[in-house]
């Protein structure tokens, strides 16, 4: 990578990415969440520190870490606290990218204490978390990047477009977990849509690849010149 960082295509920016899960508590000893790793969003994270950048990533509950020190690593465990934190950060933020697969719903009451088991089911109100995609995209200047993940299992392209425009990103990384791709792997395939709808596919390729394509992706044609 010691061609990345001779040309440090990215001194003097500060990059957002927020990774991993989160976890919404049900209790002190439960919590909704899912499968993400945080890996593809830990790769974005080393590579734009590699080109330059300032970089600054909101990682949900996940053991995994950057390698890279220069790397500000802020943990949170929810979606509200992801949020608040992507919000102080954003006005200084010159390239925001949102890979964190966050909790669409969180318990409407979280339990004081563990909840017991008891005859029959158990009902847990949810209710909707904050977008914070959608919050930064739409509250974007002119000069700010934005770009957004879509993790779709069918309909891929057409739900890809409909999130790029509805959040307002300037670009949507559509993912398609099968084998080789996903949760937890180390490979990844993607295709990148731009606000022309225009569709660029990234073959099978390590998420450190991907990574690099991704921010080269935002160099060259997205960033202000
Ligand atoms: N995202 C976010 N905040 C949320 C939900 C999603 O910032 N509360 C971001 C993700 O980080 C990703 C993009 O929005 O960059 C798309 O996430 P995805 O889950 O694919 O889309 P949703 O809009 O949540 O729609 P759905 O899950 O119904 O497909
Ligand atoms: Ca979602």
């Amino acid at each position: 990578n010691q061609d990345l960082l001779s040309l440090s295509p990215l001194k003097d920016k500060t990059v957002l990415i927020t990774a991993g899960p989160t976890h919404e508590p049900i209790d002190p000893v439960r919590f909704i969440g899912n499968h993400s790793s945080g890996k593809m969003g830990i790769s974005l994270a080393e590579t734009a520190a590699e080109m330059g950048a300032k970089v600054n990533l909101v990682l949900g509950p996940t053991p995994l870490r950057p390698t890279n020190a220069d790397v500000n690593v802020i943990s949170v465990e929810t979606a509200v606290h992801m949020h608040q934190e992507c919000e102080k950060l954003f006005s200084l933020t010159d390239i925001s990218i949102m890979a964190a697969a966050v909790a669409d719903y969180r318990p409407k009451k979280v339990a004081d204490q563990k909840i017991k088991k008891a005859d029959g089911g158990l009902h847990i109100d949810l209710i909707k978390n904050p977008d914070i995609l959608f919050d930064l995209g739409n509250k974007k200047s002119a000069t700010q990047v934005v770009v957004g993940f879509a993790l779709e299992t069918e309909n891929g392209i057409e739900n890809a477009i409909g999130k790029l425009h509805k959040k307002n990103c300037d670009l949507i990384v559509l993912n398609s977990p099968s084998f080789n791709t996903g949760f937890g792997k180390d490979t990844n395939e993607v295709t990148l849509i731009n606000r022309k709808e225009e569709q660029i596919t990234l073959g099978l390729k390590s998420k450190q690849d991907i990574a690099k394509d991704i921010l080269l992706h935002i160099t060259d044609h997205l960033l202000p010149k």
